[in-house]
């Protein structure tokens, strides 16, 4: 499986490849890929609180540091300190279309991509983007400027921390959460008002168990997708909610 981010090429390998086997592998990737600069080889899952993956070099320029462009703009990051998946592009788009104008809060956001997508996409909006990563948030600051953005703020820090001390309401919540068992959805609900549209993404096998645990009386369910696999029989889904 390949992942490719900018310049550099992430290969997950079956178990049972030799070292000789993934470097010919990386090799011919660089020869046959002229974009392809670097290639890394995904050394472990996706982890802990960052959501962070550990790589190793397999070939290529010795850097980890990537420059991604999608839907027309441009994203810094780094593919060790930083979560990103490029196939969340479809998801990015169309949660950017879906807004119109007012307030946004962009949650567990990484380096920017939800935030300076929306931003662009509607030049109206004033999004605020909260990310526990400091690294995250360093490249995210970075690419506000990168994408020559002035509707962006930057909060670095815990979402549990940061939204109690925001003084406004937001008429949009994006909330592409980490797998973890907090929903944060009464933390969102918190810097909400009547009519807010919280965007929650979260991960099961299926929608039922989901909509059992995000009950509460002040959220009205719009629609349910799937958002993508994430392993086999096991699917993100997003949900999109009313404040009501
Ligand atoms: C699944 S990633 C999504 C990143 C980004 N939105 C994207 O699409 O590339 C989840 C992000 O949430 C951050 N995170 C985890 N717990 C957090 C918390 N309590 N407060 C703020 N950010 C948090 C992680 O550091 C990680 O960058």
């Amino acid at each position: 499986m390949i992942d490719a981010i900018g310049k550099i090429a992430i290969l997950k390998f079956k178990e049972g490849i030799s070292s000789k086997e993934k470097k010919k592998i990386a090799l011919n990737l660089l020869k046959t890929q002229s974009n392809i600069k670097t290639v890394l080889e995904k050394a472990e899952k996706v982890k802990g609180r960052l959501r962070t993956i550990k790589t190793k070099y397999l070939a290529g320029e010795k850097t980890k540091e990537t420059i991604y462009k999608e839907s027309g703009c441009l994203f810094k990051l780094n593919t060790d300190s930083c979560y990103f998946s490029p196939r969340l592009s479809g998801e990015r788009l169309e949660i950017a279309s879906k807004i119109k104008k007012g307030k946004v809060l962009v949650l567990f956001a990484g380096v920017g991509p939800f935030s300076i997508i929306i931003a662009k996409k509607n030049p109206q909006v004033k999004v605020t983007s909260v990310e526990l990563g400091k690294e995250c948030c360093k490249y995210a600051k970075e690419n506000v400027i990168l994408n020559r953005l002035n509707n962006i703020r930057v909060i670095p820090g815990d979402v549990k921390k940061v939204l109690p001390k925001l003084k406004e309401k937001f008429d949009y919540i994006v909330m592409p959460r980490p797998q973890l068992k907090d929903t944060f959805l009464e933390d969102a609900l918190k810097v909400s008002k009547k009519n807010t549209i919280i965007f929650y993404y979260d991960f099961s096998s299926n929608p039922e168990e989901i909509l059992e645990k995000i009950k509460n009386k002040r959220l009205k369910v719009l629609s349910i997708k799937k958002a993508g696999n994430i392993a086999p029989y096991k699917y993100r889904w997003r949900l999109d909610l009313k404040v009501i």
